[in-house]
């Protein structure tokens, strides 16, 4: 098996839970190496559905082994509850999870900080997940975090470290939000139990990916969010806290560049967003409405209804080349089935000019305005196509002008929530 990224091409939820899930059959390894519970990775097999927050989605499959990569912050509570649902469920997961030691250590003041800055923030707030990520994030660069390693530590010397952390924490909370103080304690109490259930899982990513390194075992990065949502090259502010691009599967597992393999951009065939910040293409009304009911757009983490919206090709071909995607796979075409008429944006309208470059400037980006191509809908199901030749014309004309319009293979087309309805095209879909 070759290497491969998985890469969320938008602003997330594009289904890349369901492609890690089909494409982790056979790899030796699943690497997460970003972003902690704010992700909601659904898989549906058989009559079986499973949200998973924080462990890979290649646990789904026996023999794979998993990594929670050192760019991670992992909130070690939600993490177990995650590891006993699955195993009373039937999976074996504690044989083959592992954790790396530098990954960031999630604690509920976190999550506390994350709810209280959101509302600080009223009108002008993210929309976070409020999962605690960007203060956990916030600790770990300014070099004052925990980190899954330290659940090594002696009882007593994990107590008395996160006591010190949990007590600088509750400073923040009572003198600059004049909120309640955590019980610091107790929660380090907890988190010495915790840290029984954890540290044989906690590793040296170095060591146990030696054999990724030398080529002799495969790996599948997973990554979570979307370049539209990166910490560097999305809406920012509007964006999470971590590297969701192509640069965070190298910081976030230890891995160079030679290790990486294809880089798989996922895409819906059309676009999504939760939270708040700017979506050029978003439809509003009973367009979008009906979109989100088509596709059944309401958040794996949160249940918060997504704002919907036509394919952005700028925003795309952005994507392409800031991960240097090698392939597309297109995801939930089966969505679009029943619509009459289907628009594309190809290019945006700023300041009175046409452009097909995206801007990047958070203040430019609200003020484009898309300039659409249209192309008919093909009112027929997709949902039995295995392959390319059983796809309506005018579903193959859409996917082939995104194709010309990506400059990239289109490698993988989805058409249904379950693991089967995949039609894989190695060559693309120009023919
Ligand atoms: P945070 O990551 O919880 O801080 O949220 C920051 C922004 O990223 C908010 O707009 C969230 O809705 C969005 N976000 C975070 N994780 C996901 C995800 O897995 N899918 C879609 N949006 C996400």
């Amino acid at each position: 098996m070759e290497n491969r990224v998985i890469i969320g091409g938008q602003w997330g939820d594009e289904g890349k839970g369901k492609i890690v899930d089909a494409l982790s059959r056979d790899v030796d390894w699943v690497l997460r190496y970003q972003g902690g519970a704010n992700a909601g990775h659904t898989i549906h097999i058989g009559k079986e559905k499973h949200v998973l927050h924080l462990v890979p989605s290649g646990i789904l499959h026996e023999g794979v082994r998993c990594l929670l990569g050192g760019g991670m912050v992992i909130d070690p509570w939600s993490l177990r509850d995650e590891i006993l649902a699955l195993e009373q469920k039937g999976h074996e997961v504690r044989g083959r999870m592992h954790i790396s030691a530098t990954a960031a250590l999630l604690m509920p003041y976190h999550m506390r900080l994350d709810e209280l800055r959101e509302s600080r923030l009223k009108r002008k707030s993210i929309g976070t997940t409020g999962r605690g990520i960007g203060p956990a994030y916030l600790d770990k660069i300014q070099r004052t975090g925990l980190r899954m390693g330290d659940l090594l530590l002696p009882a007593e010397n994990l107590e008395r470290k996160a006591i010190e952390k949990i007590l600088s924490a509750n400073e923040v909370l009572s003198e600059f939000y004049d909120a309640e103080p955590v019980p610091a304690r107790v929660l380090a109490e907890e988190l010495v139990v915790l840290s029984q259930f954890m540290s044989p899982m906690v590793v040296n990513p170095y060591a146990v990916l030696r054999g990724v390194r030398e080529g002799t075992e495969s790996a599948l990065f997973e990554g979570a969010q979307g370049t539209m949502l990166d910490i560097d090259h999305g809406t920012y502010p509007y964006v999470t806290s971590s590297n969701s691009t192509i640069g965070g599967a190298m910081t976030g597992t230890g891995l160079g560049p030679r290790s990486l393999g294809e880089i798989n951009g996922i895409f819906k065939a059309y676009c999504t967003r939760v939270g708040n910040g700017p979506f050029p293409s978003e439809l509003l009304g009973e367009q979008g409405d009906a979109l989100r009911e088509a596709g059944g757009e309401y958040g794996a983490t949160t249940g918060r209804a997504r704002r919907c919206g036509w394919f952005d090709l700028v925003a795309g071909r952005y994507a392409v080349d800031v991960n240097g995607m090698t392939g597309v796979i297109i995801t939930k075409l089966d969505v679009l089935d029943n619509l009459p008429t289907i628009q594309v944006a190809t290019a945006y309208e700023l300041d009175g000019q046409q452009t097909t470059t995206y801007p990047v400037l958070s203040e430019a980006v609200p003020r484009c305005r898309p300039v659409y191509s249209e192309f008919a809908g093909w009112n027929k199901p997709t949902t039995e196509c295995r392959k390319l030749v059983d796809l309506p014309a005018a579903a193959r004309k859409y996917l082939e002008f995104l194709e010309k319009e990506l400059d990239t293979l289109i490698v993988g087309v989805s058409v249904g929530r379950d693991r089967e309805q995949m039609i894989w095209t190695e060559t693309g879909v120009t023919t």
